[in-house]
């Protein structure tokens, strides 16, 4: 039997985004945090490098929003881009106060004008302002949070609940456009279930799983891209999708990435034969920001016919690596590489989703009611190319702007009543998994293949053809089938795929992370690709 359940705020993600805004807001409301899978399922626990803030006392707002801009290609909101990094410092001491076990700095102290913790470099960034514990940053910070919210009555943690859809007033057909709720799929009791709350949270990450290779955990899937763009919310620059430049390249080694402070404290990408190739791309060499250094490394690749380069910090101290670095180092060692000796065999591979759900400053969607942030959302920060250690910063500080500004309309907003269940009596379970399991392989394949680092118009038409089949092929088998969470994804996915295909063709020049053949240059107007969803407005 499917169940009906009641809440002040519905959050759908346990990542960075979700926990933050989960603990921000008072602790009289009853508050649910969906995962679909574990709560640490998200890309949040894998973080590595750290968080960027403005830190130490001869760091600036300025430098970091200047920062910020450049590497962003000239389409980063300057507005949003500022309100983010003035409120770094605060949402540092946040996290500190929380307990996050951030790495001390042993050089300096407060008394002496610096930093009581150590800040690491990353690619784009002019000064040392990466706040990080070791090189698991995510898991400390994921950890922490965890176990704020559980000592917290009022919040409900809930694992294995996959949010199928939203629900809203027009897909009711009642007058406005709210958003009531949701329905979840408990994985479980294989139900339906649905949940009525004043306010609906998508804190979901992002999606790069679309593409056969990433360094992001299986749940990558644009699940709140997909169910905003339906429940009518514009996106924005789904184009602009981040290729980390150095995942470890190995049979076995699924999905690891190799941080970017490794190149941060001096490591060299170099050629099979030891040379060095960046500093014939970029005056900035290793530290260039990550669309030059994915795409200098991709055209090594295929001009030498290559299958990696490989990243050398082994001219560094041993200690000094595997202090800094345990958990590349002890990763690198299960694959018989030590770090402190060896190069590091390395890849490009799809990381961040620069693009996604519209929103304002304080996480609001065009459907009232309805929150969008974290990688799910599109605030403007990033532009055409995120800036190392800007995701997790936005986290924050999007979600204590959300609490703060749900927290204002509270009075106003009661719990909605009486909510359809979901109606399973047309479906039955599915004979056929296997072309799930196909059609998943299909879309990963073709994403990588005609819509990776480098695009050409014929390569985005040849995908815009296969999603289109795909989607039709999934809308019905959605029809006819029992959900489960494969389909759900898959149906996400494809989703999100049209729209960055589409997205990308519309965009006739090169920016940033979105590179084509067909046309080599920047416009000299900066425009995002806003996308309207057919009920926009309605
Ligand atoms: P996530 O942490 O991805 O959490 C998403 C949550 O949503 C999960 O709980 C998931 O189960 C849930 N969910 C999704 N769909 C559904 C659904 N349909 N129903 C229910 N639940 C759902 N950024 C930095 O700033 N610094 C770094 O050092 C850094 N390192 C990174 C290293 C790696 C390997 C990766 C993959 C990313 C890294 N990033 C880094 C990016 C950053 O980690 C992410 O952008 C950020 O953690 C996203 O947080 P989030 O809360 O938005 O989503
Ligand atoms: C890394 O540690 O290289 C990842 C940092 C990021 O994605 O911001």
């Amino acid at each position: 039997m499917s169940q009906q359940f009641q809440h002040d705020v519905l959050v759908i993600g346990s990542g960075a985004a979700g926990l933050t805004l989960a603990l921000t807001l008072p602790t009289h409301l009853r508050i649910a945090v969906l995962s679909k899978g574990t709560l640490a399922n998200g890309s949040t626990y894998w973080a590595q490098g750290g968080v960027a803030a403005v830190l130490d006392d001869t760091d600036t707002i300025e430098s970091h929003v200047e920062d910020t801009l450049n590497a962003g290609g000239g389409l980063c909101r300057e507005d949003a881009v500022r309100f983010t990094v003035e409120h770094s410092r605060e949402a540092i001491q946040w996290l500190i106060d929380q307990g996050v076990p951030f790495t001390r700095d042993d050089q300096t102290s407060r008394e002496d004008g610096g930093f009581e913790f150590h800040l690491t470099r990353e690619g784009g960034h002019s000064h040392r302002r990466i706040i990080h514990a070791a090189d698991a940053t995510g898991a400390a910070i994921f950890r922490t949070l965890l176990e704020q919210a559980q000592q917290r009555s009022n919040i409900e943690l809930l694992e294995q609940c996959v949010a199928v859809d939203l629900i809203t007033e027009r897909k009711l057909g009642l007058d406005g456009q709210r958003c009531l709720g949701a329905y979840v799929l408990n994985r479980n009791s294989g139900e339906v279930d649905t949940y009525a709350a004043r306010f609906v949270i998508l804190a979901t990450g992002g999606a790069a799983k679309v593409y056969l290779y990433t360094s992001n955990p299986d749940g990558a899937c644009g699940d709140g891209i997909a169910m905003a763009w339906r429940a009518g919310c514009r996106v924005g620059n789904l184009e602009f999708n981040q290729f980390h430049p150095t995942c470890l390249y190995h049979p076995q080694a699924k999905s690891f990435l190799v941080t970017e402070a490794l190149r941060g404290e001096g490591a060299l990408l170099k050629l099979p034969n030891g040379e060095r190739f960046m500093p014939r791309f970029d005056e900035r060499a290793e530290l260039a920001p990550r669309d030059i250094v994915a795409r200098a490394i991709d055209h090594e690749m295929k001009r030498l016919g290559i299958d990696c380069v490989y990243l050398d910090i082994s001219h560094k101290p041993a200690d000094f690596v595997k202090g800094h670095f345990p958990t590349v180092y002890e990763r690198c060692l299960d694959f018989g590489i030590d770090i402190t000796r060896q190069p590091i065999p390395v890849v490009p591979a799809a990381h961040y989703t620069c693009g996604g759900v519209v929103v304002d400053q304080n996480g609001h969607t065009d459907v009232p009611g309805l929150y969008a942030i974290g990688e799910t959302s599109f605030t403007g920060l990033h532009g055409a190319n995120r800036m190392a250690s800007n995701s997790l910063l936005e986290c924050f500080v999007y979600a204590r702007s959300a609490a703060a500004d749900i927290v204002a309309q509270l009075e106003q907003i009661q719990v909605p009543t009486d909510l359809p269940v979901w109606d399973a009596s047309q479906v039955t379970d599915s004979d056929e998994d296997v072309i799930i399991a196909h059609n998943w392989d299909e879309l990963r394949r073709f994403m990588w293949d005609y819509v990776g680092i480098v695009r050409t118009n014929k390569r985005l038409q040849r995908a815009e053809h296969r999603v289109c089949l795909l989607l039709d092929e999934i809308d019905e088998f959605y029809s006819n089938y029992r959900v489960s969470r494969d389909l759900i994804e898959l149906r996400n996915l494809a989703q999100v795929a049209e729209l960055m295909i589409r997205s990308a063709m519309l965009r006739r020049e090169s920016r940033g992370l979105h590179y084509t053949l067909d046309y080599p240059d920047m416009l000299p107007e900066a425009l995002d690709t806003i996308l309207l969803p057919p009920t926009f407005g309605d």
